[in-house]
């Protein structure tokens, strides 16, 4: 597998494979890659003759005082695991190959409304970020097909929403969340927690479930749910952030009667803030 580090020769690379007749499918990444992002890559495989993925550390959708100098940078192995499952070309840009120059040259891109709760409102501009840096990476590929995980589900919704409201003409498709076996979801930011935290992280999930399973079973007051699983959440070491029972589409908070439902959740572990999810139709 081909890495490129400049926008150049990775348009060189794909276009050539476009002419020879190759429908092309993008995994984006943050790099520190595990098996969430490796069956992003498999998936893809599905859809796609030429497999594209990026490593790029995004500065623009880290707020101030998050761990944009601590995130684990470990190109050398991501290169071996997408080599291994047979990605076909890396782009591993540095930052000012995607931002040159000043900011005041700059573009931005906002989707509006689906951005405003949850992830969106504890990092204000984090979302301008990912939209920004997803169009730029949409620009250079120019894939016909974009895999994201539904482990982070607002970041899904946003850019769905981006992609049809913006006309990108790019398959998007959702994956599930991969766990560890005590069911904590994946995450490159699970590296900040020791062995005990991730044992007690796994309440997230376990939360989520039992949130489900009371809807599925008749309970229609959500705040009360939420409420119990804050509770577990505490108990179990998490400082939580918020456990939102939502509409699947909008992402707004579901009213008894709605059918399409998605559980969002945020809290923090010690060094780590984890999110996680679970949607389900009644
Ligand atoms: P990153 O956190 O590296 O995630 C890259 C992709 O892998 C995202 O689509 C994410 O949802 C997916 N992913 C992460 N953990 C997963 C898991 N356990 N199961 C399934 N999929 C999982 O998300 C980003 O990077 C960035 O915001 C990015 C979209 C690359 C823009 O910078």
């Amino acid at each position: 597998m081909q890495t490129v580090n400049s926008i150049k020769e990775l348009r060189a690379i794909i276009h050539a494979q476009r002419l020879a007749g190759k429908r092309i499918g993008f995994v984006p990444t943050m790099g520190n890659l595990h098996e969430g992002h490796i069956t992003l890559v498999r998936e893809g495989q599905k859809h796609a003759d030429f497999m594209v993925s990026s490593v790029f550390v995004n500065p623009t959708q880290f707020v101030a005082g998050e761990d944009f100098d601590k995130y684990p940078r470990t190109l050398k192995e991501d290169q071996e695991k997408l080599a291994a499952v047979g990605c076909n070309l890396l782009f591993a840009p540095p930052v000012d190959e995607m931002y040159p120059g000043d900011q005041a040259s700059w573009a931005s891109v906002h989707v509006t409304k689906i951005t405003e709760r949850h992830c969106g409102a504890a990092r204000p501009g984090h979302f301008d970020g990912v939209a920004t840096v997803v169009t730029k990476l949409f620009n250079i590929v120019k894939p016909d097909v974009a895999l994201f995980g539904k482990k982070d589900f607002q970041q899904l919704a946003v850019i769905r929403r981006m992609s049809t409201a913006l006309c990108f003409g790019i398959d998007i498709i959702g994956i599930d969340t991969v766990r560890e076996a005590n069911g904590l979801a994946m995450s490159s930011r699970n590296g900040y927690l020791t062995a005990d935290e991730k044992n007690r992280g796994a309440e997230m999930y376990r939360s989520l479930c039992a949130a489900r399973d009371a809807i599925k079973g008749g309970n229609t007051n959500f705040a009360q749910l939420s409420s119990e699983a804050n509770d577990k959440l505490e108990a179990a070491g998490f400082i939580p952030e918020y456990f939102s029972v939502c509409r699947a589409d909008t992402l707004e908070p579901a009213q008894p009667g709605d059918r399409n439902l998605v559980i969002l959740a945020a809290a923090r572990m010690g060094k780590a803030r984890l999110i996680d999810n679970i949607d389900f139709t009644l």
